[in-house]
């Protein structure tokens, strides 16, 4: 693992920083207080490359490498955890599964336009009976010869009402358990799909997280992703990467919270001094500056074996349960750094706060990393 960022990360990292600023932060108390969509600045996004970052050029993508991905999603989530999570999920769960397991006729269908950012995704898999235990799905795709027929409810879908293109999760063969189950590639507005409520979540209140519904929804068979029976297993490798795509969420919540709090104490003064200069707020910025500094080496460590082919599912899960706690610990902190200016919007902490908690609950809950690092570890 390099520690020296390369000129062209630096770049990335710049622009996505500058993005940030200028871009997002305009507005962003606004869309979170009236859980509004970045429609504009998603599309910006996408014109960036930032929205296929690691995808091939020939299918629309930036062909950059992981470790651009970690910083540029650290760069727009400590403005915007909202953003970031459309990036991450639209990045990780949608592009990278379609890059590496779709046919090349569902590449250039469905990944060149979704990695352009001209049309996001969306990733089914939560069901309102079937989250941390995913084997349990509900949904049902029968083989019907030369289509499947699609029925049942996907729940706290990302990007569910924005979406063009879902990847879905579902049973084809209950007695095969998790070998009976496909991942298909399904398109908004087919008939019998139905977009349910918009969730009035606690925090990441601009992304769009809706149910979905499914009655007699008929996909084509060629919309299935790989072999029969190969949905299970699909989901969990692209679980493997999306957890680095919320892990530098994560990551940007904590950074953007302390840099927040670093700057306040600096300049706040109570007791006849700069804050910074009591030692009960001193130690609390350095704790914060270790945990974020060892969070990014994880996110970085899990980024750089992706990229060298090696399995992520221990890297990833590590980096995820580990940053998704400094994301909690350290917007907390901030808010009480801030004190009373903390627990208003206008100073952003209690937004970060309540951004942060999502972290530790989606795309595999810190229970779920934890028994994903323990089964890889007693291996
Ligand atoms: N990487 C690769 N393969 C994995 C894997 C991993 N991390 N974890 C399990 N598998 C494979 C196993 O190897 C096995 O495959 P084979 O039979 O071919 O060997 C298969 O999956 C079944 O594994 P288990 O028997 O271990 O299954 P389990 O039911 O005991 O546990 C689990 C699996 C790890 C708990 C899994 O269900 C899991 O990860 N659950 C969490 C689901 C999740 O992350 N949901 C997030 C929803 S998506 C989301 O939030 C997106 C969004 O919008 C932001």
């Amino acid at each position: 693992m390099d520690f020296n960022l390369s000129e062209e990360q630096l770049m990335i990292q710049q622009a996505a920083r500058d993005f940030a600023q200028n871009e997002l932060l305009p507005g962003v108390i606004e869309r979170d207080r009236d859980q509004k969509f970045p429609t504009e600045q998603v599309k910006k996004m996408g014109e960036m490359g930032l929205l296929g970052m690691m995808v091939d050029p020939k299918y629309g993508g930036a062909g950059m490498d992981s470790v651009s991905y970690v910083l540029a999603m650290e760069e727009i989530a400590k403005i915007d955890a909202s953003a970031a999570v459309v990036m991450s999920v639209n990045n990780s769960l949608v592009c990278a599964g379609l890059e590496k397991f779709a046919s090349e006729e569902q590449k250039v269908k469905y990944l060149t336009p979704l990695a352009s950012g001209k049309v996001i995704g969306a990733f089914a898999l939560s069901e309102p009976e079937a989250g941390s235990d995913a084997t349990s799905q509900k949904t049902t795709a029968e083989d019907k010869g030369d289509y499947y027929l699609l029925n049942g409810i996907k729940n706290w879908i990302t990007n569910g009402g924005t979406a063009s293109y879902y990847i879905v999760i579902a049973q084809t063969d209950p007695e095969k358990k998790h070998k009976g189950i496909n991942a298909f590639i399904v398109e908004r507005g087919w008939e019998g799909f139905d977009i349910g409520v918009k969730e009035d979540k606690l925090g990441i209140r601009g992304s769009d997280t809706h149910s979905l519904i499914f009655n007699n929804v008929k996909i084509p068979k060629e919309n299935r992703i790989g072999e029969d029976g190969f949905g299970f297993n699909f989901a969990m490798a692209v679980l493997n990467g999306g957890r680095i795509g919320i892990a530098s969420q994560a990551l940007g919540i904590a950074a953007g919270a302390y840099e927040l709090a670093l700057k306040y104490a600096k300049t706040r003064k109570a007791f006849k001094t700069e804050i910074i200069n009591h030692q009960v707020i001193a130690f609390k910025l350095a704790d914060m500056a270790t945990q974020i500094t060892a969070a990014r080496m994880l996110c970085f460590k899990a980024a750089c074996e992706k990229d060298a082919g090696k399995d992520i599912s221990e890297s990833g899960a590590m980096a995820k349960l580990y940053a998704s706690q400094v994301a909690m610990d350290t917007t907390i902190e901030a808010v009480q750094i801030h004190g009373g200016y903390g627990y208003v919007k206008e100073y952003h902490v209690e937004r970060m706060m309540r951004d942060a908690k999502i972290t530790q609950i989606y795309e595999g809950t810190s229970e779920i990393q934890k028994i994903v690092i323990s089964r890889s570890i007693a291996k």
